[in-house]
């Protein structure tokens, strides 16, 4: 096994089959590979951990993914959108607390048309020109992406959710297909995003083989930004009774993604944070090295509920949002107020 971390750590690819070898039987090698995924992650972006303030705008959305708790099935949801002033106050707040790069994030909401995206990602930059602007708001043509762009967005989170179309299938309604996710990705990277792809771990049906596809995308799709994050149920959709994906597997998996991709921005997840109260400074310590703490107004983040036990009180702290251990203070760990843009160009 450890040779197949050294492997990795070398630069070389695993077959699927090792890949699979190395989720599944991992474990007791698990703090050789974290160790080996923090000195890569050290080497390209040194203990460095950039924050990017979350705006959750909307949870209309008229995509019904059967594993989301604002899918447009479920009644129980109390919908709300901000507004441009609303969204405008949180950039402002967020730059205050010292917050560099404003990712806004919602569901599929047809009130947001291009126009009014692009107005509100042109007055972000004109108030704050030094801060980077992210969106993540689905799945669009390319006109629209291509509008964004020219508007300033730098960049676009699109998880792929799935690379194995089975799986694809099985976690969404016959209308959103897996080759219209990923013709989406690939148009975001070819207009000059700033792209971020990434999957849930341990969805319901979701096998091994599944995640090395995923690996497999990934490295073909090569994006700069990689959010994964476990699986949790909602009440309230149709896979309400399955299990949350695990601790585990989630760091074995950044760790894994660390060395297959230095130079790639991984975050420690809301879901990775949800599941376990340290889960987020742990992912750090498995190779993350973004956090993305909470910037919605208090009212509407309740609200914004993709699935059970999101973690709460987040924010407001800004900087002091992730608490570092002291463990990893002492191991030189620091927060960074800047854009913190991907580094392509490491050794
Ligand atoms: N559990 C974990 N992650 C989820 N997401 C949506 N629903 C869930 C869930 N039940 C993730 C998806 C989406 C991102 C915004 O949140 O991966 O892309």
């Amino acid at each position: 096994m450890k040779e197949l971390i050294d492997a990795l750590y070398e630069g070389r690819m695993l077959s699927k089959e090792q890949f699979a070898r190395l989720i599944e039987e991992g474990k007791p090698f698990d703090e050789y590979l974290f160790e080996k995924a923090r000195i890569r992650a050290n080497e390209v972006y040194g203990r460095d951990i950039y924050i990017r303030g979350l705006i959750e705008i909307s949870n209309y959305c008229r995509c019904d993914c059967l594993y989301c708790g604002i899918r447009r099935s479920n009644l129980n949801v109390t919908r709300y959108r901000l507004s441009k002033e609303e969204i405008l106050a949180c950039c402002d707040m967020g730059y205050e607390l010292g917050f560099r790069t404003f990712v806004m994030q919602g569901g599929e909401d047809l009130y947001y048309t291009d126009e009014r995206i692009c107005d509100i990602i042109r007055s972000i930059k004109q108030r704050h020109p030094d801060c980077a602007v992210t969106l993540s708001i689905g799945e669009k043509d390319r006109a629209s992406y291509q509008a964004y762009r020219e508007a300033g967005c730098d960049r676009y989170l699109l998880r792929h959710e799935t690379a194995a179309e089975e799986l694809y299938r099985k976690l969404h309604p016959k209308d959103q297909t897996m080759a219209n996710r990923m013709r989406c990705l690939y148009d975001l990277k070819d207009l000059g995003f700033q792209v971020g792809a990434g999957m849930m771990l341990e969805a319901p049906y979701q096998k091994t083989e599944d995640l090395c596809e995923d690996l497999y995308f990934l490295k073909d799709l090569d994006p700069d930004m990689i959010g994964i994050g476990p699986f949790i149920p909602h009440h309230d959709t149709p896979f309400r009774d399955f299990k949350a994906g695990t601790l585990e597997l989630t760091l074995r998996m950044i760790a894994i993604l660390r060395l297959m991709f230095p130079y790639a921005l991984i975050p420690a997840t809301t879901a990775l944070g949800s599941i376990d109260p340290l889960g987020r400074e742990k992912g750090i310590l498995a190779g993350a090295n973004v956090v993305m703490p909470n910037l919605s107004p208090e009212q509407t983040r309740k609200l914004y509920m993709l699935y059970d036990n999101k973690m709460k009180a987040d924010t407001g702290q800004g900087i002091s949002g992730l608490k570092l251990t002291e463990e990893m203070k002492k191991a030189g760990y620091r927060i960074i107020v800047a854009r913190g843009d991907v580094r392509r160009n490491h050794g």
